[in-house]
């Protein structure tokens, strides 16, 4: 099953570089054409057929990141702004929407699917509120046709962060293919990686043109010729622009990965089904409510009783597995001290608990074997129903191998 001896320990992520993705990456060097080119059109072409887009277009980034502040900055949020963000999600999103100015506003979760929670948006709304940032949980697809409802009733834009998503479906319909704006990762780590890389996908084809400018220093004309693998001397600059482009590198590796990315996709659901079977009966474990199908999961997540984290991620360090935490809550650092937030009791809960198991493309039965019995060997030594999920109170360990 594993394409690559695995290593010891075993790293919560571990992406796939095999000899393909090499080839792609030393035959795009050895053309010579390094900046953003024709491969990073193709790769655009690539993921508009595969998230089948009827219309919309997809801009390539070189980080979700830089996608997301696109997205801000397209729909023109600046001071004054308040944007809707659940607390719960990676900084990256956050950091991206207050860069343009506007204020982050921290708003709760649900607690089946730990993506914002509709109701809870609503709550917050102001005459301020410009936008929604929704997340997509670990590839779960938040509620999207709820959040549009009310985005449609306040006249808010949406944009979506499925940095964890690509290639996840919500009731048939690939994400990114419906909502507002929506925007992937493709990180070092995610689903698919570019290495760095990110996309914004958009309904509107006019933001195409405006979306090309922000992705490269305001310059109205030099896209077409990039693409060409040529430049163009002459140009005027338009608007205040950043430089966030896809390179031809980075491109070459993404096309490389999307001829694998079916296969990521059916390894990565049979290991979260595999873990399942194997957690579904530990008393002290709760697992999410899916059977994966249509979803390509990003990181497999566990929740524990919060006073058992520590000492399970111990035990499963001692036995040579890495594990991670995602998330911490945003409103808790200090640069967001002072943001607005409505009640966060979940995103406060759920932060304690979380788990992440390691989850890679390619995975041996050896090595899932030996993440569900060292999670098995910790609870299978434990009275059961002392607290939520069965935890129990011990001493605190070492924090996590690896963050996001
Ligand atoms: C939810 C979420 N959004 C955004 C990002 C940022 O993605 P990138 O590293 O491509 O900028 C991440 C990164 O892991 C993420 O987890």
């Amino acid at each position: 099953m594993s394409r690559t001896a695995e290593p010891s320990p075993i790293p919560v992520y571990r992406p796939y570089l095999g000899p393909e993705i090499q080839d792609a990456a030393r035959s795009a060097i050895q053309a010579g054409w390094l900046g953003m080119g024709s491969l990073s059109q193709q790769f655009e072409q690539r993921l508009e057929e595969f998230l089948e887009l009827d219309g919309r277009r997809v801009v390539s980034t070189n980080s979700c990141t830089e996608a997301l502040h696109l997205a801000g900055q397209l729909i023109g949020l600046g001071p004054g702004d308040e944007v809707i963000c659940p607390s719960f999600t990676y900084v990256a999103g956050h950091q991206a929407m207050s860069r343009t100015g506007a204020s982050v506003v921290f708003c709760d979760i649900e607690p089946e699917t730990l993506s914002i929670d509709p109701a809870a948006v609503e709550a917050l709304v102001t005459d301020r509120t410009r936008a929604i940032m929704a997340v997509d949980f670990l590839g779960l697809p938040c509620r999207m046709d709820e959040l549009m409802e009310i985005a449609d009733k306040h006249g808010l834009r949406v944009i979506e962060d499925a940095a964890h998503a690509f290639g996840s479906r919500s009731n048939g319909r690939p994400i990114g293919s419906f909502g507002d704006i929506t925007c992937f990762s493709f990180g070092p780590v995610k689903t698919i990686t570019t290495l760095e890389g990110g996309a914004v996908v958009t309904a509107d084809p006019n933001d195409v043109q405006v979306l090309h400018e922000l992705r490269h220093l305001g310059i109205d004309s030099d896209t077409d010729a990039r693409y060409r693998n040529q430049r163009n001397w002459e140009f005027d600059v338009v608007r205040q622009g950043f430089r966030c482009h896809l390179g031809s590198v980075p491109a070459a590796i993404g096309l490389a990965q999307m001829d694998l990315v079916d296969e990521f996709i059916a390894n990565r659901q049979q290991y979260c089904r595999a873990y399942d079977e194997a957690f579904r009966n530990v008393d002290g474990i709760e697992l999410f409510e899916t059977d994966w199908d249509g979803i390509a999961p990003y990181i497999y997540v566990i929740r524990v009783a919060s006073d058992v984290r520590d000492d399970l991620m111990a035990h499963l360090k001692s036995l040579g597995i890495a594990t991670g935490i995602h998330f911490l809550g945003a409103h808790n650092f200090s640069f967001y001290a002072a943001s607005r937030r409505g009640d966060l009791s979940v995103t406060d809960r759920v932060t304690k608990e979380v788990l992440t198991l390691p989850l890679h493309p390619y995975m041996s039965d050896d090595t899932i074997g030996r993440v569900t019995k060292g999670v098995q060997s910790f609870f299978s030594g434990r009275t059961a129903g002392r607290g939520r999920y069965g935890g129990a109170s011990r001493k605190a360990a070492e924090p996590a191998d690896a963050l996001n």
